[in-house]
């Protein structure tokens, strides 16, 4: 059984003021969450320490929404695993549509990240997916394919099984145009495929695909009923205490 992890990528929003108070308001609409799914806030950066503060003796885990992939160095402006691990995260977004579109990310450069956050410890949210002109060329599948390959070259079966993917098609983000659940859970099929193909069965069998892009109260619950589905990366809709509240109390 693959227990559904649901994210709330806070972007570039929230104050560390504001964070606190979104954190703290969570706590309390999620005293009840069950241990049937798994829950993590990703604030921005200057937001981590101050949510671990409000979070860290509830369920709710703590993630970044990016990484560097050196340990320490002149990089300015960047940020590392080993400090990410010091504020308290356990997960890492990698590879964001938005981090390869604006900030030039690339496979490789998602590659090299996944190294750095699987050597402190983090769990990477590695994300994939085809922008709407990919689409409608019918080059999906082709992107998906490559985004996988080399974005996980390298990865032992055991590197590859702590990961969580998140599908996200970049015509569905901050869009309001979900994916519908069936196309979605095409290409999830098709990315445990590719797993299997890359690493083995097991991993294919056991590695959390995530849908994210435009994920709401309203289309959770297909989403989620779609079998290679299991959780969503959710932006817009996470920024509001009760809406998320809502996507994290989904019933089957
Ligand atoms: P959205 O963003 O839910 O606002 O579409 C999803 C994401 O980018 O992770």
């Amino acid at each position: 059984m693959r227990r559904p992890v649901i994210v709330g990528n806070w972007k570039m929003h929230k104050t560390s003021t504001e964070a606190e108070e979104l954190a703290k308001a969570l706590v309390n609409h999620l005293t009840d969450l069950t241990d049937d799914r798994e829950v993590v806030l990703c604030p921005p950066f200057t937001g981590l320490k101050v949510v671990f503060e409000v979070i860290k003796s509830s369920p709710i885990k703590l993630g970044a929404q990016n990484l560097h992939w050196e340990k320490s160095g002149a990089f300015t402006g960047e940020i590392s695993a080993l400090m990410l691990k010091d504020v308290g995260c356990s997960y890492v977004i990698i590879g964001h549509s938005e981090r390869r579109t604006y900030f030039c990310e690339t496979n490789s450069t998602v590659n090299k990240k996944i190294f750095a956050a699987l050597d402190q410890g983090l769990i990477p949210i590695v994300c994939v997916g085809e922008t709407l002109e990919e689409r409608e060329k019918n080059q999906t599948f082709e992107i998906i394919e490559r985004q996988i390959r080399e974005g996980l070259v390298g990865l032992t079966h055991s590197q590859a099984l702590r990961l969580i993917i998140a599908y996200e098609p970049v015509w569905a983000i901050g869009t309001g145009k979900t994916a519908t659940p069936e196309q979605a859970n095409e290409v999830h099929t098709f990315i445990r495929y590719l797993l299997a193909k890359n690493f083995n069965e097991t991993v294919a069998s056991e590695i959390r695909i995530q849908y994210g892009g435009s994920v709401r109260p309203d289309n959770i619950k297909s989403l989620m009923s779609q079998k290679d589905i299991d959780g969503v990366l959710v932006g817009g809709a996470s920024l509001d205490a009760d809406s998320f509240t809502k996507i994290v109390k989904f019933k089957e």
